[in-house]
């Protein structure tokens, strides 16, 4: 599997639809963590003190559907997309889902939420 970055841009995304497509790479997680910094809630200062550095959790959670949608709709779903980044709830999950994911990842949502979010994750998936 190929894990990429949410900050790629959509040519970039049509690259690794082909670069899937030449090498045969069984499929793609979409996405790992981001560098972008932009609609963070916390101040500017803080931000800038705490440094560079993979962001994860809810602000990478848009993005994140974003490209899994994009990759999915754009190659026609001809490889397994694993959807992470920004998975807090049973909605988040569903969303990935809509978006065109075959396969869930959770990382920060589990630490915040719980084991208990992959059950409800689960059930909710079962009850469409
Ligand atoms: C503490 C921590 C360590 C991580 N380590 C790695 C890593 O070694 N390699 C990697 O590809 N992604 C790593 N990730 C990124 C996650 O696999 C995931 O793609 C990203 O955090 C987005 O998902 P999330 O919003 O559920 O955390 C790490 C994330 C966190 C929070």
């Amino acid at each position: 599997m190929l894990k990429i970055a949410p900050d790629l841009t959509n040519e970039q995304l049509d690259d690794i639809i082909d670069i899937v497509a030449d090498t045969k790479i069984d499929g793609v997680i979409a996405t790992n963590t981001t560098i972008d910094r932009s609609g963070l809630k916390t101040d500017k200062n803080k931000v800038d003190a705490i440094g560079n550095g993979g962001l994860s959790g809810k602000p990478v959670g848009l993005r994140s559907t974003e490209v899994i949608k994009y990759l999915a709709d754009k190659s026609n779903r001809a490889f397994p997309i694993i959807g992470v980044g920004g998975i807090h709830s049973a909605e988040d999950a569903l969303e990935k889902l809509d978006a065109g994911a075959t396969l869930l990842q959770v990382y920060t949502g589990f630490i915040y939420q719980g084991p208990s979010l992959v059950k409800r994750i689960n059930k909710a998936i079962l009850k469409r």
